[in-house]
């Protein structure tokens, strides 16, 4: 081939490769990383430890939007660590839920995950000391409540109007047959009958209310003998949570993907 046909040649060759890359080069510059608009965004009530902080850690990698609540935001370095957004929330406090549904205003919430809990031991009756039963029912059943209607604007704006209660397998009375631990049982018992209740108001709207037992999770309330680890749970429960369809809405899992009986 003469000087000037090679050189005609490699033009149109590059000319013909451009033409044919272009559109992919034109459409990835555009689809880019996603913008922070196009993100879900999640929160998590209790994310400065434990379960929650592991929910906000694995949200966060996987491009969520994430606000997490903690009731000391000062001292909720490992939160603070993940560069998210930052809420103070007693949930068990009014004034601070206002407080917080307030700072939050116009701001739309695709998915809610009451996650903030307590865990009194108490094994028998004669044990049971009434200011703490009052005090883990306010925090661990009353609590979602409260956070859920405050927040429910917010998560009307959203696409996915998702919420997920976390549970435990202990608030279960089918698979009950041990006694023990007064006040936890009741106050998950009585958190899984807000999730259906909640779930037959909230259907028609497209709602998904679900509550979700993490299993046994090493985690300051799980202790170090717990068999899992938060990785695992909140990795199950999100695989859980990513199945869920709005005909399951009001139901009750557990992390590792079977329905639990209520
Ligand atoms: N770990 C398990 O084996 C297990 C098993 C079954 C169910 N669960 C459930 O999983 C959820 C998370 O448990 P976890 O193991 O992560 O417990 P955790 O390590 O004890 O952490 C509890 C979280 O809840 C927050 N919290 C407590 N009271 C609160 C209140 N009044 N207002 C706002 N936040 C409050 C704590 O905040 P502070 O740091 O300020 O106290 C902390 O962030 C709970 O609902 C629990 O019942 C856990």
């Amino acid at each position: 081939m003469k000087r000037s046909s090679k050189c005609r040649f490699r033009t149109i060759l590059i000319a013909a490769l451009a033409s044919l890359f272009a559109p992919f080069a034109f459409a990835d510059s555009h689809a880019g990383p996603s913008s922070a608009a196009d993100q879900p965004t999640v929160l998590i009530t209790g994310a400065n430890r434990g379960l929650g902080l592991e929910f906000a850690r694995q949200y966060a990698a996987a491009g969520w939007q994430v606000i997490g609540s903690a009731r000391k935001p000062e001292e909720a370095n490992e939160l603070k660590a993940l560069e998210v957004r930052m809420v103070q929330l007693d949930v068990a406090d009014q004034g601070s839920v206002d407080r917080f549904a307030a700072s939050l205003d116009g701001q739309s919430i695709d998915m809610l995950i009451n996650n903030a809990g307590i865990f009194p031991r108490v094994s028998r009756i004669e044990e049971v000391d009434f200011d703490d039963y009052s005090r883990t029912l306010a925090v661990n059943t009353i609590g979602p409540v409260r956070v859920t209607r405050a927040l429910l604007p917010n998560l009307r704006l959203g696409k996915k109007k998702t919420i997920i209660n976390i549970t435990s397998r202990l608030g279960s009375i089918g698979l009950n047959e041990s006694g023990l631990f007064y006040g936890y049982r009741e106050s998950k018992a009585a958190l899984n009958m807000f999730t259906k209740t909640l779930a037959n108001e909230l259907q028609s709207e497209g709602f998904i209310c679900a509550t979700i037992h993490p299993g046994w999770v090493q985690t300051d309330m799980g202790g170090p003998n717990a068999n899992l680890t938060p990785e695992t749970s909140i990795s199950g429960m999100r695989a859980v949570i990513d199945k869920l369809s709005i005909d399951e809405s009001g139901t009750y899992w557990s992390y590792s993907g079977e329905q639990v009986p209520w």
